[in-house]
């Protein structure tokens, strides 16, 4: 460690949401450069932790579930709180052999025909509501198109019936948005809670009547021998919430401010010379939504050649990672066609995203009706940002688009042709 980087660390509060109102770029190059796994001093109430922000590192802490844990939590809130009263029974801050049982039963609800057909429900709410957007001329991209997309997705997952989906959207808003810095915790708590019992609702009903959606694989859903609780398959339908809405929704939201910034990576995307998959990647990359994960030490080992203590929170930050230059050349760059890319937006090992693929669907499926319908478009006011230690990006984005009237004439007609 050189001199001047304990320093470093003291000046950035990492717990506090305020933080990431500024630019941190500087920061983290120097801490992967000079302090790679670094300690967090306690501050106020909170304990210290460890800040690891090179690739490599983060990927091994990932890949180790014997000196790591995620039943303490798995965020710096949780962990610096003592541990998550979810633990053991939700997929992400649930370990070994349970985790493997559970994670084997949530994926059956995600079978390649399962995923195919929500794909396409994607595709088409995406193109309708991107059209009509674009049609309109103006809109404010995060309320009008975004928030409506993986909570779409979800739904159709959890096998939501249409009519309830505006109704648990609202709930989602106020249980989880980190919109304001002064979102009411009460609000908040209350909407968690009514969440919860809608679900326990819908469990009883899957029970009765299965279909192959989430809650009814869950309801069928056995681990040694013993159903799972309704506690269990009320937080595990919960979990897909936390864990695919607000994190998609950022990174569409990014795409576009990005996009609406980089004139000539747009053009590229829209003449077709950079594939939508590659170019989705680059975007996953570029807005990391989830800054970071986290771990508790289980048994003393090392990380980066530093010890770390049994009872030790490892934080793990994706923001670094995901710029390190060790693995993506020229990482401050936004490069559409960049392959490899082997962010790590997803995360890695035993937990990896379970959402990954419908996650990488819902950015490539907005990238092209963008491209279908709308010949570019710019950022038409204030963006905002929003407040929190987890999760980045922004709430609000009023855009402007410029229409393509082929591709709009185009989509007009087929889906004519098909009423
Ligand atoms: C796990 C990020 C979309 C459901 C994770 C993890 C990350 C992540 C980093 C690993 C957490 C850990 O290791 O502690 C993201 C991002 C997304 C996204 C950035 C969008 C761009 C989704 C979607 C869903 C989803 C769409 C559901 C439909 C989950 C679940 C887990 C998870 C259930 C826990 C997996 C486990 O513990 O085995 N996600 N996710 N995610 N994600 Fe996602």
């Amino acid at each position: 460690m050189i001199r001047g980087m304990t320093e470093l660390i003291h000046d950035v509060d990492l717990a506090d949401p305020q933080t990431f109102h500024s630019d941190l770029t500087d920061f983290w190059e120097r801490l992967r450069e000079h302090d790679p796994v670094a300690w967090h001093p306690p501050r106020g109430d909170n304990p210290g932790f460890w800040v690891v922000s090179r690739h490599a590192d983060i990927m091994a802490v990932y890949r180790d579930n014997v000196h790591f844990t995620s039943e303490r939590g798995n965020l710096l809130v949780t962990l610096l709180a003592g541990g998550d009263s979810a633990a053991g029974q939700m997929l992400a801050v649930t370990d070994g052999h349970r985790h493997r049982e559970l994670r084997k039963i949530m994926l059956t609800a995600f079978s390649p025909r399962a995923l195919e057909r929500i794909a396409e429900r994607v595709r088409e709410n995406t193109r309708r509501l991107v059209a009509e957007a674009v049609e309109r001329g103006t809109c404010d991209f995060a309320e009008d198109i975004a928030s409506h997309i993986p909570m779409g997705t979800i739904a159709e997952l959890l096998g939501v019936p249409a009519s309830d989906r505006e109704f648990l959207l609202s709930l989602t808003k106020a249980a989880l948005s980190s919109d304001a810095e002064d979102a009411g915790e009460v609000d908040a708590l209350m909407a968690r809670n009514e969440i919860l019992l809608y679900f326990g609702e819908l469990v009883e009903q899957r029970r009765a009547s299965p279909g192959d959606d989430v809650i009814s694989v869950l309801a069928g859903g056995e681990i040694d021998g013993r159903s799972l609780t309704e506690d269990e398959m009320v937080l595990n339908c919960y979990s897909l919430i936390i864990g695919g809405d607000e994190t998609s929704r950022l990174s569409m939201i990014d795409a576009v401010r990005t996009l609406a910034g980089h004139p000539a990576q747009w053009q590229l995307l829209r003449d077709g010379d950079v594939g939508l998959g590659t170019a989705a990647e680059e975007i996953l990359r570029w807005s990391t939504p989830a800054m970071h994960f986290g771990r508790t030490c289980l048994s003393d080992t090392e990380v980066g050649g530093v010890r770390i203590a049994a009872g030790d929170i490892v934080t793990l930050w994706h923001s670094s990672g995901n710029r390190d230059a060790s693995v993506f050349e020229d990482p401050y760059a936004f490069t559409l066609g960049r392959t490899p890319n082997k962010h790590i937006t997803f995360g890695y090992g035993p937990h990896f995203c379970l959402g990954a693929y419908l996650g990488r669907v819902e950015v490539s499926e907005l990238l092209s009706a963008l491209r279908t319908f709308s010949r570019g478009f710019e950022v038409a006011g204030a963006a905002r940002r929003i407040h929190s230690n987890f999760l980045t990006g922004f709430s609000s984005l009023p855009v402007r688009f410029e229409p393509d009237p082929a591709g709009l004439a185009h989509y007009h007609e087929t889906r004519g042709a098909r009423v």
